[in-house]
Parts: structure tokens; C-alpha cells; sequence
């Protein structure tokens, strides 16, 4: 099965050119100069399929290096399974996820792995990776790094909150962080100062501050400042890389560029929503609304511009990524557990459908280059987190994972009805997006077109990622 895509602009970090992409199978064959031939022939007539993308870009398929699919947290499970949850990926653009297997305390990482394959396992129309969550560092939990880095599993997210749930304590920290340092490994961190939350959130309750702006309030910047401020200390005593995820505070991004300029290798992703919401206009929504934007780290004052500092840290490289922090939970016997008490509402908003979007909408205002928004959706992914030449790049012998963006087209995000997430509501209602995801292919295989999904559970593969192309 051949394919060509004509008369597109080709965009990769590095530039952007008019080119037909020459598909074989699976891969990538050829980046061609518009009209080639082959032995004297027009190739879109040899080839089996041609899709024209004249006006269009054509990029590569997007990788969200950090959701949530059906992940029991909070009290509940994540409402988007490996299925729902990579077909709406698919439908807004990405073509890889790399989920988080869950070790609860006592739980051993490598049975966990296990488990989150067989959940992954035929159900997913896209390719997919694992990071690890280890909670409690045990010994265990150290010997089992060695052997998942085996099978693909090179990057460790440790907690600095949740405690009782996840968190680790920094002498346990500090010991992953040993290891990591001598086996390539990378240590993701949740950067917040989980006691000072813990004390903050019971005072609020206190005083009968329960709805979910309070969620916001008792977890301030500084204590993510001060926690990203430490896992900085101990990474670098230990020699250890340290990517920071779900950046919020602009004091945050500061400790990590600090930390850059220092030449420590220390990076960080940050997410729509810190880019586009705000504490004071959607968790500050009237009565129990603002639960639809409870995450953590929590949504910032819009006030104090840490919204507008995420733009600049990525347009300057002090952030290199956007992922989506996917954990959705619908309003409906879920997040409404919370009602009369903040701190149970799940935590996690919904983006895998809408980062390429969103994240265009940078392009559109003059926040980033056209190349910045496939650097920071698709390659910085990639080579991050060890899948780079087969995803975040079109080139001869990349996975043939492309979109066909329509920067003439438009995306309007409405009410559940208007998007594919398993969710009873969008976090992004009322989205006007210049640009649409017109065409997506997955490993050669069209999955989206025409308005319509022509993928199928079960295509998506497992991704066995190797060390991260950052680290030396
Ligand atoms: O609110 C969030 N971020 N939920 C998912 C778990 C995590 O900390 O990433
Ligand atoms: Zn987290
Ligand atoms: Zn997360």
C-alpha cells in the first residue's frame, strides 16, 4: 500500500517547504519535490492512494507525552478508557500517547506494568508508551527501574504531593534519583509542597470554605515554586535529569530556567490549560462550576500573568513541551463527589482531543513560530522521552504518523456533543480555534478524514522507548 501526499507544506521543527510525502506501509519513504517522477512517470499515478493537501500543512502525528487513561485516582477512575481516550486523541491530531502505569504503595511496579498493558492491549487506535509512577520508593521500586528501562519504560514520575496516596519524601526522592543517575533513566517530578497543601486545605474547610476556588487558593505558587526549587536541589546533587510536569507558576518556569542556565539538565512541560484558564475565571466559576477545571498544580491568576509567562517560557525554550495532562472525569457522580468539600473533586481536566489546536492558536496570536508548534507538540516529545526518527519528525524512515492541518479551517469546541472524550462536559466550551485537523494517518493507515473516524481498537501499538536523546 503506497500513498502520497501532495501538494502540502511539509513542516518539521527545523523548517518548512512545499513537498509530496512518499508513503510505503508503514513508513515514510521519500520527502519529494512537488510533481516528481518516477522513471518518467508521474508518481501519483504509480502510487496506490493520493491525498491532496494543496493550502494545507502536513506534520508530524502529535505525541502527548502525558495522559491519564482509565486511572484510578481520586476515588474513582479516569472516564476515558485506552479506547475512548486514543480515538479522540486521534481525532485532534495526536498520534502517540505515553500514559502513566500506577505502583500504589506496596505494589510492585513491574506486575503494575503488566496490568497496564493488558488495559492498553488491543484497545488503542494509536501507538502508545508507558512512563511509571513509583509512589513510596522501596528498594523494590529501585531494582524494578533497571528492568522496566528494559522493556521501554525509561522515565519515573515521583511525587511531591498526594501524601498517603503518592508522595515521596525527600530522602526516598533523593534515593530514585541516585539510581537514575547511574541507569539513564528520567525522573518526572509533581512539583508541589504537599504538606503545606494539606495544611492549607484543612484550614479552608475550616472555615467553610468548601467550593472549588478554594482548590486553587490552598495551593499556591510558592509552594510549586519551592517544591520545583528542591527537586532542582536534589537532582542536582545526584547528577540526576529532572523534568518537571504540569508547570504553572511563572515562579516555577523561573527555578527551572535558572536551573538551565546553570547547565543542569533539568526540563519542563507545561499544558493548555495553564496557558489558556485562569483561577479567577473558570475555578472561580459560580457555585460548584469551577470543579470542571480541578487539577493540580491548580489554575493561576490570570492577574499575575503566569498565563502569558508560559507562553514566553516556551517561546524561549525555558519550557520545551506541551502535553495535556489528560485525566478526565465527568461532572456526574464524579467530580460532584466534591460538592461541600473541595478536596474531593477529582482531580484532572480533559485536552487529549484539543492540544494541537489549542496549541496552534499560539501560531495564529503571534506567541510561537509555525516550527515552535511542531517542536514543542510533536518532536521535543519524541526525542525527550527516546521515540525520536521513528515519531516526532517527517522523514525517510519515520512511522508514517501525519495530519494534514487546514489553517484556513475552523474548530468550534461546543458542549460533549462536539467533541469524542468519554466526558458529560468540554473544559474548553466556547473555543473558537482558527485551524482544523483535517486528515490523520496513523502508521500509513488513514484513521481520520472527511469529518469521520476510520480507525479502528487495536491499531495503535505499544512504543518500547529507548533513553531520552537530551541526555548524554
Ligand atoms: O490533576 C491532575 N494533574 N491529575 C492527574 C494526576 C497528576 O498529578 O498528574
Ligand atoms: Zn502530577
Ligand atoms: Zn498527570
Amino acid at each position: 500500500m503506497t500513498t502520497l501526499i501532495t501538494g502540502g507544506t511539509v513542516v518539521n521543527a527545523t523548517g518548512r517547504g512545499a513537498a509530496d510525502v512518499l508513503i510505503d506501509g508503514e513508513t515514510v519513504v521519500a520527502l519529494l519535490t512537488p510533481g516528481s517522477t518516477l522513471l518518467g512517470t508521474d508518481l501519483a499515478r504509480s502510487v496506490d492512494t493520493v491525498i491532496d493537501a494543496t493550502g494545507k500543512y502536513v506534520i508530524p502525528g502529535g505525541i502527548d507525552a502525558h495522559t491519564h487513561m482509565e486511572m484510578p485516582f481520586g476515588g474513582t477512575f479516569a472516564s476515558d478508557t485506552f479506547e475512548t481516550g486514543t480515538r479522540a486523541a486521534a481525532w485532534g491530531g495526536t498520534t502517540t500517547i505515553v500514559d502513566f502505569v500506577v505502583q500504589y504503595p506496596d505494589q510492585n511496579p513491574v506486575e503494575q506494568f503488566a496490568l497496564w498493558q493488558d488495559k492498553a492491549a488491543g484497545n488503542c487506535a494509536i501507538d502508545y508508551g508507558f512512563h511509571q509512577i513509583l509512589s513510596d520508593v522501596q528498594d523494590s521500586s529501585l531494582h524494578a527501574m533497571d528492568e522496566l528501562i528494559a522493556e521501554g519504560v525509561t522515565s519515573f514520575k515521583l511525587f511531591m504531593a498526594y501524601k498517603g496516596v503518592f508522595l515521596s519524601d525527600d530522602g526516598q526522592i533523593l534515593r530514585a534519583m541516585q539510581k537514575a543517575s547511574g541507569n539513564g533513566a528520567m525522573i518526572m517530578m509533581h512539583a508541589e509542597n504537599g504538606s503545606v497543601i494539606d495544611t492549607l486545605v484543612q484550614q479552608h474547610l475550616a472555615r467553610g470554605e468548601t467550593s472549588p476556588y478554594y482548590h486553587g487558593i490552598s495551593r499556591p505558587w510558592q509552594a510549586e515554586e519551592e517544591a520545583t526549587h528542591r527537586a532542582i536541589m536534589l537532582a542536582d546533587l545526584t547528577g540526576a535529569p529532572l523534568y518537571i510536569v504540569h508547570v504553572s507558576a511563572k515562579q516555577a518556569a523561573e527555578q527551572i530556567a535558572l536551573a538551565r542556565d546553570r547547565g543542569q539538565n533539568v526540563f519542563g512541560e507545561t499544558c493548555p490549560q495553564y496557558l489558556y484558564l485562569s483561577l479567577e475565571e473558570q475555578l472561580g466559576a459560580p457555585g460548584f462550576e469551577g470543579a470542571k477545571w480541578v487539577c493540580s498544580t491548580p489554575l493561576r491568576s490570570r492577574a499575575e500573568g503566569h498565563q502569558h509567562q508560559m507562553w514566553n517560557s516556551l517561546r524561549t525554550n525555558d519550557l520545551q513541551l506541551v502535553s495535556t495532562d489528560h485525566c478526565p472525569f465527568c461532572m456526574k457522580d464524579q467530580k460532584e463527589m466534591g460538592i461541600g468539600d473541595f478536596s474531593r473533586i477529582p482531580n484532572g481536566i480533559g485536552s487529549v482531543e484539543h492540544r494541537m489546536d489549542l496549541l496552534y492558536q499560539g501560531v495564529v496570536t503571534g506567541e510561537i513560530s509555525l516550527e515552535r508548534w511542531v517542536e514543542i507538540c510533536c518532536t521535543t516529545p519524541a526525542r525527550m522521552f527516546g521515540m525520536y526518527g521513528r515519531k516526532g519528525v517527517l522523514a525517510p524512515g519515520a512511522d508514517a504518523d501525519v495530519v494534514i492541518y487546514d489553517p484556513a479551517g475552523h474548530t468550534s469546541i461546543g458542549l460533549n456533543k462536539t467533541h469524542h472524550m468519554a466526558m458529560d462536559y468540554s473544559a474548553w466550551e466556547g473555543f473558537e480555534i482558527d485551524g482544523h485537523v483535517d486528515t490523520v494517518l496513523s502508521r500509513g493507515q488513514v484513521v481520520v478524514d472527511g469529518g469521520a473516524f476510520h480507525g479502528r481498537a487495536g491499531h495503535g501499538r505499544y512504543v518500547k522507548r529507548g533513553l531520552s536523546q537530551y541526555l548524554i
